[in-house]
């Protein structure tokens, strides 16, 4: 196939070229060629029970069959109010649900969101925003405003001048001290700016594109305490964290806290369609509501798209149905037991696992690439970037693809060491 199409962080043509996939269907993306691999990173995490699930499916057909889109302004549709009566249900602290296209999107509306909400009371010089160094929100301009400029985004540091960054936490969700998580020093500069500091975003517990780590649920606490003590709104983008893939329902669950917005999206349609949410605080919708000019200021052309929303709708039913936290314990548990034999390998630098998520840092990006087409020989398709070979498998596997998908893994970083010399540099996303 000629490849007209611009593929995302790479050039045109693409390079590598990109493999030509006619179908997917279960784990597994069938090639042009006839072969078939075995999916291990769910499509960036969202095709969370496979390919073409029939009962999500069938919730878009009989959707289509009805309503496909409408203009959200002045019309409303019952998929989207059952949708957000059921995100209100599972985030009862962020029950005022703003729906958008993607997580880029639902970031910039969370970040116009927490400052409109200090306009409306009366601090409008609160318009500054706080992130972790290592975080990533998405690409448009905002969201990369408050993703690290020195990760994906060098190209466009001005976009973030105006962000304080903090150090990223310590490495390791189990590390229960944060003894080196330099909290004191988040709260000197909430001491120096918080009268100019709209809110904090992070992503909880698992700090995705930007680091593929994990940090432990006390510093998430302690951050929240912060913002408390300083009056500055915590915003936790679950984009990537949310609907089980942490083993808990969202991260930030991990801990007794709330955040006062919450950005979802992903797997909230199970892979299936683009869809987005900020949910917010009932505080945050109120005081926008009730004060000039008593609206909140976005509203993009296909918001709460009907398709989209009685997916999602379907697909959060699949996923109460399903007893999922058995099965991401067992991925941790599987991954955990499997994957920990990489540790004593000498270009391998560490190994860690949460939940669905299992990570090996390699030595250098050369050696990540290599993983690459070796596990594709075998069957399985990875997508290494950076440093790191990850895995965010479907919860749904049976227990030979879990099998395969984990042993395929293991053998092709350790047959990366032979292969690294003859290898390009690979460092799309
Ligand atoms: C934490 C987080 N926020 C935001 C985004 C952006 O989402 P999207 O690619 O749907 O715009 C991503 C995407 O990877 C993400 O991981």
């Amino acid at each position: 196939m000629q490849h007209k199409a611009w593929h995302p962080y790479n050039s045109l043509p693409a390079h590598p070229k990109p493999l030509d996939i006619v179908s997917a269907t279960g784990h597994n993306l069938r090639l042009a060629n006839g072969d078939s691999l075995l999916d291990g990173i769910a499509s960036w995490w969202t095709a969370i029970f496979g390919y073409n699930h029939p009962v999500l499916v069938e919730a878009i057909t009989q959707q289509s069959k009805q309503l496909s889109h409408i203009m959200f302004g002045g019309l409303s549709h019952p998929a989207a109010e059952a949708l957000a009566e059921k995100l209100a249900q599972q985030s009862p602290a962020t029950p005022s649900v703003f729906f958008s296209d993607s997580g880029s999107v639902a970031v910039e509306v969370a970040l116009k969101m927490a400052r409109q909400y200090w306009q409306a009371e009366g601090a409008p010089e609160k318009k500054r925003f706080v992130a972790l160094r290592n975080g990533y929100h998405g690409d448009t301009w905002g969201a990369m405003s408050v993703s690290d400029p020195d990760s994906l985004h060098q190209q466009f540091r001005d976009a973030s001048q105006h962000t304080l960054f903090i150090d990223a936490p310590n490495y390791g969700f189990e590390n229960h001290t944060n003894n080196d998580c330099n909290i004191q020093a988040i709260e000197a500069c909430f001491i120096q700016y918080h009268q100019q500091i709209a809110a904090f975003i992070l992503e909880p517990i698992w700090q995705g594109a930007g680091a593929m780590n994990f940090y432990q649920p006390s510093y998430l606490h302690a951050i929240r305490t912060l913002c408390d003590r300083y009056q500055i709104l915590l915003i936790c983008d679950e984009i990537a964290t949310g609907f089980g893939k942490t083993g808990r329902y969202f991260a930030h669950q991990h801990t007794q806290i709330t955040p006062d917005i919450l950005c979802l999206g992903k797997a909230l349609t199970g892979g299936m369609l683009t869809l987005a949410a900020t949910c917010s605080s009932k505080k945050i919708s109120d005081a926008i509501s009730q004060n000039q000019p008593k609206r909140f200021m976005h509203g993009p052309t296909y918001m709460a798209n009907a398709l989209a929303c009685a997916c999602a709708n379907a697909s959060l039913a699949l996923l109460d149905d399903m007893d999922w936290q058995p099965k991401v314990n067992q991925w941790q548990q599987e991954m955990t037991t499997k994957l920990q034999t990489l540790r004593t390998a000498a270009h391998v630098k560490d190994v860690r696992v949460l939940g669905h998520v299992g990570v090996i840092e390699m030595q250098s990006p050369q050696l990540a690439a290599s993983v690459q087409p070796l596990a594709q020989a075998q069957g399985v398709w990875l997508r290494p970037f950076g440093t790191w070979v990850y895995l965010t498998p479907a919860y749904t596997m049976n227990s030979a693809e879990r099998e395969q998908l984990l042993t395929t893994t293991t053998d092709a970083v350790l047959k990366a060491a032979d292969t690294e010399a003859n290898n390009s540099i690979m460092t799309s996303i």
